[in-house]
């Protein structure tokens, strides 16, 4: 640059100062965070909507700051099969299409999950046949993004220690009747259907100090290496992340449990975080502040191992948050859960999730 027209920036720059504007129009954009994840080879990554990329606003946002995005309901069994032997791959296939555009790595979200199956096939799961049901639908729809998918969530939230099933397993006719041959069988299939996409088996309330929670960890570690002896093809853990503000969090518990799944030699992945603020009041700036800390406190573990390779969020903007609907605030508010607010500002949780990539050990 010549030094003319360095002193020319370097007075737009004051002007724009002395107006007010927030940044120069020529300064160069401040990074996103998936640049702060890559910088120390990690990811960050977001779950979207096909309706919410279809939004201008929403898109920009994504692209600013996510480099691996995630379908929050468009992969699973009941929106891709509405009915028996009919397939609705559009929606899905939109947002393969914005992937593959953008060049994002897609995680593929999830095809066994009891909360999910279409309603024709509801009554239909249990036995033989019913376990070839959903067998026939993981090959169906992972072979359906064949290529296109590098992480699959094959099986999603099969641990509830509560039903006092199987050995740690959900209460679910394929769980009780197929215990975890059957879950076995899903990784060898999702992987015959793909066989360069890495496996993960997805699980919530993995996180906190409390019986339900250390009965939770046992029962996904009781089934990794069920999986392991079985010889299933599973790569990964997803550990959901849905965190709430007061619950109780113990450094050394959490870090324990992220070392015993990392020496099963498994990659790990936070894949849908977010930050409840439903018990706390005050004003806007309060609640950022004590869901930025809850944040600090959980990433700073959770980065220190070396297996977890990066951080989805369960979407990108306050706007779309499913908490502010599933687990309401007294005041009816909308929950400040994610990294940007309605309106797509950055918000404390932002710069506290930038900051924990900062310090990370990098990882290769
Ligand atoms: O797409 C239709 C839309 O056309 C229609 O107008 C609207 C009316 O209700 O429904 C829309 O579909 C909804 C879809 O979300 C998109 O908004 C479905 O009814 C609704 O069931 C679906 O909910 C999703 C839910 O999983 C069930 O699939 C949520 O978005 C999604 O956030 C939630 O995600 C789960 C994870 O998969 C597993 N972990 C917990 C997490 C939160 O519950």
């Amino acid at each position: 640059m010549n030094l003319d027209r360095r002193r020319l920036l370097s007075l737009l720059a004051g002007a724009a100062a002395l107006k007010g504007a927030p940044r120069p129009l020529f300064a160069a954009p401040e990074p996103g965070l998936k640049e702060h994840a890559a910088a120390r080879g990690m990811v960050f990554g977001t779950m979207v909507l096909h309706d919410q990329i279809a939004e201008p606003a929403c898109r920009e946002a994504v692209l600013r700051e996510a480099g691996m995005i995630v379908p929050g309901n468009e992969m699973k069994w009941r929106p891709t099969t509405p009915q028996e032997g009919v397939n609705a791959f559009g929606p899905a296939d939109s947002i393969v299409t914005f992937a593959t555009e953008n060049g994002l790595p897609l995680r593929g979200h999830t095809a066994v999950w009891h909360q999910n199956p279409p309603v024709w096939a509801m009554q239909r799961l249990s036995g033989e046949a019913g376990r070839k049901l959903i067998l026939d639908h993981v090959r169906t729809v992972v072979g359906h993004f064949r290529g296109r998918v590098q992480q699959w969530d094959v099986v999603n939230e099969a641990i509830n220690p509560r039903d006092g099933k199987n050995g740690l397993l959900r209460d679910w006719p394929p769980y009780n009747e197929g215990g975890y041959a059957f879950l076995a069988d899903c990784y060898k299939a999702a992987h015959e259907a793909d066989p360069n996409a890495k496996l993960y088996y997805n699980e919530y309330d993995l996180e906190y100090d409390g019986r339900d929670y250390e009965l939770r960890r046992e029962g996904v570690l009781r089934l990794i290496s069920e999986m392991k002896e079985r010889g299933a093809p599973l790569h990964g853990l997803g550990i959901q992340s849905h965190l709430t503000v007061g619950n109780d969090f113990s450094e050394g518990v959490f870090r324990r449990f992220l070392a015993n799944v990392a020496s099963f030699d498994l990659r790990i992945m936070l894949t849908e975080f977010d930050v409840s603020d439903r018990r706390i009041q005050g004003s806007a700036a309060y609640r950022d502040e004590l869901v930025a800390d809850a944040a600090r406190a959980f990433l700073t573990v959770a980065f220190d191992q070396r297996a977890v390779d990066g951080l989805m969020t369960w979407g990108i903007s306050d706007r779309d948050t499913w908490l502010t609907e599933a687990r309401p605030r007294i005041d009816g508010g909308v929950q400040r859960a994610l990294p940007l607010d309605v309106d797509y500002r950055r918000k404390p949780l932002w710069s506290v999730i930038a900051e924990c990539f900062d310090k990370a050990p990098p990882r290769r």
